[in-house]
């Protein structure tokens, strides 16, 4: 074949998994064939498609690709160019990925806890085999911030990069917020919505947040996945009370992932944090994502959109079938690195235990009613030099003798804030745990 036909041939695809993404993905491409072409000058086909429910796949690509209950037959056949890959999960997929690139296959992928545990194992295979692995629909469904992390940003040193990455969190956060709900009534509510993944744990415990803070990191300081070494806590044992107190304070409580550069090195972590409610982050509510990326030339940018959904994941997987599409005859040194640095710039940084993070921090703590106690409690804090920036106290209900006590505090090293909450427990006008959640400005 001469060159100008190689580039006029069209690119075969084959999809494995037609569920929601995967219908979404064969839809927008059907649907916007023409833009797609007018962008790409080559058309792109899916031409077959594995799903193990061969009959709902069938109604579906309605005789314009072939289907199969087979997703090996696919990655081995030579007429596919391009694999996608939207079959989830960590072992039959892996196992997929894996052929499509020792058959020279590219491979686009919805698949962030793949690309988060195995993406090194992946991209080690696909430098070996000259074959492109694209995920850009791994993190926050249809925000492309995987491209611009990689691309846009490319001129800055990444310090932090910080997001709302899980729609079902958000939206459970948000419902808690607005009708003064508990957690347990919200999570049924973002199960029939169909935001929660299949195991609602991997929502509300952080993990999914985990995995796609774990991409981002490493494209933003060029390291490999450290998925194993991220802290990651959920939001299940946040109360009604903390989303209401640090309402009265100016503060919206969301799930974050957050990672930062430090000399001692990042930090990976996700957890419940209070953000000043004057953030344009802080109002991003229901299902929505947003991500903050810091640079140190272009400051803090902001994208926002859906993380989730069926056409707006398909948007970022076609757009990678796109971005593959130009570069198929490009020399691979041409091509975007899978880390966005190049495989010998990346660098293997430590990642901080969450003892060596620096944080502010939200208290609450109940006591008892009487004199002394808050001298008491500031002076554990004030000890190990966690200095105060806000305190509240509650009056006790009438039929009450304990009341809430609520404390910011200015930065500290959370080993730091560990020994206070131990000191302050073990008081004896201090009743059960404190609650401490982490506190973020995200402004510098
Ligand atoms: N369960 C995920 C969420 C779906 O709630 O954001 C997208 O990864």
């Amino acid at each position: 074949m001469s060159d100008l036909d190689s580039k006029l041939k069209a690119v075969n695809v084959g999809l494995l998994g037609i569920g929601t993404v995967g219908g979404g993905t064969f839809n927008v491409l059907d649907r916007n064939a023409q833009e797609i072409f007018r962008r790409t000058g080559r058309q792109i086909k899916i031409t077959r498609v594995a799903d193990r429910n061969i009959e709902a796949a069938r109604a579906l690509v309605n005789g314009k690709a072939e289907v199969t209950d087979d997703a090996f037959s696919i990655v081995n056949d030579p007429n596919i160019d391009v694999v996608i890959e939207l079959i989830g999960g960590y072992t039959i997929a892996k196992e997929l990925v894996l052929k499509a690139i020792a058959n020279k296959k590219h491979v686009v992928t919805a698949n962030k806890a793949l690309i988060a545990l195995h993406g090194n194992e992946i991209f080690a295979a696909a430098k070996a085999n000259n074959v492109m692995v694209a995920f850009e629909a791994a993190v926050a469904g249809g925000i492309p911030i995987i491209k611009a992390l990689r691309e846009g940003l490319a001129a800055n040193k990444i310090e932090w990069v910080a997001g709302i990455i899980n729609g079902t969190t958000n939206f459970i956060l948000t419902e808690m917020r607005e009708k003064g709900l508990a957690f347990s009534d919200v999570l049924g509510e973002a199960q029939r919505l169909g935001y929660a993944e299949a195991d609602p744990t991997f929502d509300v415990e952080g993990i999914d947040a985990a995995h796609k803070l774990t991409i981002m990191s490493a494209i933003a300081f060029g390291m490999p996945m450290k998925f194993e070494q991220a802290y990651t806590e959920g939001i299940t044992k946040l109360q009604q009370v903390d989303i209401k107190y640090a309402e009265e304070l100016g503060y919206r409580v969301k799930l974050l992932g957050i990672s930062k550069r430090t000399d001692k090195g990042v930090e990976l972590r996700v957890h419940p944090t209070l953000i000043p409610e004057k953030r344009l982050i802080a109002n991003v509510n229901g299902a929505m994502n947003a991500v903050v990326v810091k640079g140190d030339a272009v400051g803090p940018t902001l994208y926002y959109g859906a993380g989730a959904g069926a056409e707006p994941t398909a948007s970022s997987v076609v757009a990678d079938v796109m971005d593959v599409t130009r570069l198929l005859d490009a020399d691979t040194a041409h091509r975007m690195p899978y880390l966005a640095f190049q495989p010998d710039q990346v660098v293997d940084l430590p990642i901080l235990p969450i003892d060596e993070i620096q944080s502010a921090y939200y208290l609450r703590l109940r006591a008892t009613d009487k004199p002394g106690v808050l001298a008491d409690v500031t002076k554990i804090l004030g000890d190990r030099s966690i200095s105060i920036d806000a305190m509240m106290q509650k009056e006790p209900a009438e039929s009450e003798t304990e009341a809430d006590i609520v404390i910011l505090t200015h930065i500290t090293v959370e080993k730091n804030m560990n020994a206070a909450i131990a000191a302050i427990e073990s008081l004896d006008a201090i009743t059960g745990k404190v609650m401490r959640i982490r506190m973020e400005e995200l402004n510098k």
